[in-house]
């Protein structure tokens, strides 16, 4: 046996619902390619979720982010319960680790994979493969706002968009570098002819970007009309950059474009490695599934490969990311978003057992 090389201090967030269900299989998998590459891993627990709000007052305790500082990186299921209001439960728990640890980058890849149907019509797999930069830190998100004169005829709210410049250009930065390394074209989603000051400035922060990067083609579309050419034309992008709102939408889409929401990771990434970053699928809590055994746990696996990659470790990720496409491709063990009869396990178990197959291959 080879001796460990590298060791990860990973904080593990189940949360709600089928976070419980995929993240135990994300992390057998990540064991298995560890076992290859030489990657020990502490995982440390926090029972932080909407049980404990319940229980408590508090999804997680008042020096949680204190006690998540240290770790290398966050891996998370997903938190939501039907029993609480889901802008507690995220801002609770999500929000706050997003902001403090500065992950201001969402990076979450739409790629379609062999043995799996798009329900778009003649896009095979290769022709559906890009990124969504969501900006993670600001922009329709904010507590800027209120709520005056509650449960009168003169009833109020106000949320404010907050885009900062400092903001836009660390993420449309991000998206740019990202380009540089792919097919080198950058997409904005702008909604500039509705919002009449934060979108305009977003546009003006895109252009200005793109000036450092004159070998990158730049385009941007209205979200409106963007939502459209995702679905007509999804073999049109290599990078798209979007605001908070406009990412996380445009994500659900991506995930639906690539044939599941179980099959959509992401990870918060703190580019500058000050503070951890954070690594979870598109998805949520999937309530209506919980607790079934039937959650499709590869776009927790994949997240898993996401914090490998982002640790340096891409031979790894790449030993992950092909078990997956080489499962999904050919096996018959798939859950029912897949077409499937399988259960989580089972095609956790497949995947982990896939890595360890492969490399057993190469080195035979
Ligand atoms: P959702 O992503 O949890 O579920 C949407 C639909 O996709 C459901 O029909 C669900 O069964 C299906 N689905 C999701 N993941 C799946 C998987 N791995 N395999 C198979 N099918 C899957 O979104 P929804 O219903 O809007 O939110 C449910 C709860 O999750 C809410 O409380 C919400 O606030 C929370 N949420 C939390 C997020 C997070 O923790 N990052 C992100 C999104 C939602
Ligand atoms: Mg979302």
């Amino acid at each position: 046996m080879r001796g460990t090389l590298k060791h990860y201090k990973v904080a593990v967030i189940e949360g709600d619902g089928i976070g419980r269900e995929v993240v135990p299989e994300g992390m057998r998998v990540l064991e298995a390619a560890g076992r290859l590459f030489d990657i020990g891993f502490s995982w440390q627990h926090f029972d932080w979720s909407c049980d404990r709000f319940l229980k408590t007052g508090h999804m997680m305790p008042a020096d949680g982010l204190d006690q998540l500082r240290s770790f290398d990186a966050i891996y998370l299921g997903a938190v939501g319960s039907p029993q609480v209001p889901d802008h507690v439960s995220l801002w609770g728990l999500l929000i706050p680790i997003r902001r403090t640890f500065q992950q201001y980058v969402n990076l979450r890849p739409c790629k379609l994979l062999p043995g799996i149907a798009t329900p778009l019509k003649g896009f095979p797999p290769g022709e559906i493969d890009f990124y969504i930069v969501r900006e993670n830190n600001e922009g329709e998100y904010s507590e800027a706002g209120g709520r005056m004169f509650r449960n009168t005829a003169a009833e109020v709210v106000i949320q404010e968009t907050i885009f900062t410049k400092m903001g836009c250009d660390r993420v449309m930065r991000f998206a740019f570098e990202l380009a540089a390394k792919r097919k080198k074209h950058v997409t904005s989603a702008t909604k500039s002819n509705g919002l009449v000051f934060t979108m305009p400035f977003w546009d003006e922060r895109f252009a200005a970007a793109g000036k450092a990067y004159p070998y990158i083609k730049t385009d941007q579309y209205h979200i409106d009309i963007l939502t459209a050419h995702f679905v007509c034309h999804p073999d049109w992008f290599d990078v798209v950059v979007a605001s908070n709102l406009f990412g996380d939408i445009l994500s659900d889409l991506g995930a639906g474009l690539v044939g599941s929401m179980g099959l959509a990771p992401s990870g918060n990434l703190n580019p500058e490695r000050e503070y951890p970053s954070m690594f979870e699928p598109v998805h949520g809590s999937a309530p209506d599934i919980g607790g079934k055994q039937v959650a499709n746990p590869v776009a927790q696996i994949w997240s898993g490969a996401m914090m490998l990659r982002h640790f340096g470790d891409s031979e790894a990720a790449d030993a992950i990311e092909r078990a997956i496409a080489a499962v999904l491709a050919t096996s018959e063990v798939r859950t029912p978003d897949i077409g499937g009869r399988a259960r989580t396990s089972d095609l956790g178990e497949a995947v982990a057992s896939q890595v360890a197959a492969a490399a057993a291959m190469k080195n035979s």
